[in-house]
């Protein structure tokens, strides 16, 4: 269980949470924690969005996952036939630690880099599929008003889908899970530089995640992509609540 508030907590494991949001976008700091945790899963683990993604991804797609850390996604996507993946994180010790996990349980096709997700090291139209889970949110723990991002976390975010939508083939799909909800999410995909479709989904018990699905190269008019809503997320006061703050700090993050 992950509270994060701000300042230190002694998780269940023992862990040192950082003193600060802005800590996470620190890769010091992922260093430091990759190095005595071996798995830990943001949001939900693969069993709770299966579903949605077997929707999206088939055996045959390309993938290309950001900012694995310790999560054993790729493990989930594997076992369900999906086995041209690549997983890439910022942090040499996830990389390290990830590489001996995958070889040890014996996926040794999947390829796992050091990379950044604002600056990926892939040709134009590389993946048909591109994937983060709580990899985008790390962009915006310092951004102030959500309502009215800073500039530096719009260019943060701005990267990372400019690079997203340069390495996706041409009908490629972005998947964005996160409990970022929709009103804050949406002025960042729907920028008219992006030539993708918008659509969510929702899941989870009590608190709701979001699945986004991003569909390169399908993209409607404005008007209609307005009507493209599939699923009305569940407004709760809580989420109200995290409408006014910093909210990856505010949200207590199951431990699948
Ligand atoms: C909140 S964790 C999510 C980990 C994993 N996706 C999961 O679902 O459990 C964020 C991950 O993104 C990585 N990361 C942060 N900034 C990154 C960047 N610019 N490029 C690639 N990975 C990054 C961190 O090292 C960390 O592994």
């Amino acid at each position: 269980m992950e509270n994060l508030s701000g300042n230190p907590v002694e998780s269940h494991k023992g862990d040192v949470l950082p003193a600060s949001a802005s800590a996470y976008l620190d890769p010091h700091y992922w260093d430091d924690r990759f190095s005595h945790e071996e798995h830990y899963e943001w949001f939900k683990d693969y069993s709770h969005f299966r579903h949605l993604i077997l929707d999206h991804i088939n055996p045959a797609s390309s993938v290309l996952e950001l900012g694995c850390g310790n999560s054993q996604l790729c493990e989930g996507l594997y076992g369900d036939g999906i086995t041209e993946l690549t997983c890439i994180d910022l942090s040499p010790v996830a990389v390290e630690k990830m590489k001996q996990r995958l070889i040890s349980k014996g996926y040794k096709d999947i390829q796992v880099l050091e990379a950044d997700m604002l600056d990926l090291p892939f040709a134009n139209g590389s993946f048909d599929v591109v994937i983060e889970k709580g990899t985008m949110d790390v962009l915006f723990v310092d951004s102030g008003d959500p309502w009215n991002p800073r500039v530096e976390t719009v260019d943060r975010v701005m990267s990372m889908l400019r690079q997203i939508h340069r390495v996706l083939k041409t009908h490629g799909t972005f998947i964005s899970i996160t409990f970022g909800q929709p009103h804050f999410r949406r002025p960042f995909f729907s920028n008219s530089e992006f030539t993708w479709s918008t659509e969510w989904r929702t899941f989870g018990d009590g608190f709701h995640y979001f699945f986004y699905i991003l569909k390169k190269g399908h993209r409607m008019s404005e008007s209609a992509e307005c009507t493209e809503r599939i699923d009305m997320p569940s407004i709760s006061p809580y989420h109200d609540e995290l409408d006014s703050e910093d909210y990856i700090f505010r949200t207590n993050i199951d431990d699948a």
